[in-house]
């Protein structure tokens, strides 16, 4: 009998259940309901004691509810004998909110980290989370940390697509996301990959500029998150600039709000895809091989 529990959160049954078939295991069944006055309720229907329990939560779009959601699991989990609580945050929230910025901010992140630790949270797992300022989550989550990546999978699809070969420049549209268009240009024998340069001017805005040499050259460019699509717009038409060819675009997390996939379709950008962190239109690979391979490295 395996010492995994795998519990899914509200947000993403599918991927729950994917990564705990990979697991072995059966999800565990939970209730997890709303009170007519909004509050939430939840409560795990199966044995956890001594085990490894494992919640998995996409934390996109209803960031506040879901995460109450896995404060509550988790403390459930730990106070019905769990050995060891692990959150596999698909997609984890105020990510981008890692600096005060502006006097009088709070540092988001590092509140939501406290939080999981004080819900008796000891393993995190993010995908290919949003790293800017604070480089090392072990930083402000006290408990052990990994981030997966999703970024072969996505590479791997786009060769597998014709879309990428040995001779493409894949680029990530500023400097944070160089490292993931290193791990998707090494994962498919890429050796051109690098980086323009991103100012953001506000929610929607932003300027990106670049001195990269893409004369001639297929460019693909691999990011975190698609929000509004204003990066890969802007990105798009610096490459144009620079004399390269876009030949696609591919995320981890697509969360493209409000019209963000038809502003990227109206610049003529159609091969756009992400995985599963949150399932979308553009989702074409799963993220539950890499979160499951990370799961059984942290509980070890
Ligand atoms: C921010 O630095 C992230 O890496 C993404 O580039 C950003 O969140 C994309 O947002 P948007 O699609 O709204 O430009």
């Amino acid at each position: 009998m395996s010492d995994i529990a795998v519990i899914s959160g509200s947000s993403n049954l599918p991927l729950s259940y994917t990564i705990a078939r990979a697991l072995g295991v059966d999800l565990t069944p939970t209730e997890i309901r709303t009170f007519p006055d909004n509050e939430k309720y939840v409560r795990i229907d199966g044995d956890v004691s001594g085990k490894h329990v494992v919640i998995v939560q996409s934390m996109a779009f209803k960031p506040d509810v879901y995460l109450i959601e896995t404060l509550l699991l988790a403390s459930a989990a730990k106070d019905a004998g769990a050995r060891s609580v692990t959150v596999a945050a698909a997609y984890f929230p105020y990510a981008r909110q890692d600096e005060r910025f502006k006097p009088g901010e709070p540092i988001s992140v590092a509140v939501v980290a406290d939080l999981l630790t004080a819900a008796g949270v000891n393993n995190l797992i993010t995908v290919d989370v949003h790293r800017h300022r604070v480089l090392d989550f072990e930083k402000i989550f006290r408990g052990k940390w990994l981030d997966v990546s999703v970024m072969p999978y996505l590479a791997s699809y786009a060769k597998n697509a014709g879309l990428v070969d040995e001779e493409t420049f894949i680029i990530g549209p500023d400097s944070e996301a160089i490292q993931w268009a290193k791990i998707a240009a090494e994962s498919v024998g890429v050796r051109n990959y690098g980086a323009l340069r991103k100012k953001r001017l506000g929610d929607t805005e932003v300027t990106v500029s670049g001195e990269l040499d893409l004369r001639n050259r297929n460019v693909f460019i691999v990011d975190d998150i698609i929000s509004t699509g204003g990066t890969i717009v802007e990105a798009s038409r610096t490459i144009r600039d620079l004399g390269g060819r876009l030949v696609g675009v591919a995320c981890a997390h697509g969360l493209f709000v409000n019209d963000a996939l038809y502003k990227l379709y109206r610049e003529g950008i159609y091969n756009v895809f992400s995985s599963d962190t949150v399932p979308n239109p553009t989702t074409r690979v799963s993220s539950a091989q890499a979160l499951s391979k990370g799961i059984l490295e942290i509980i070890k």
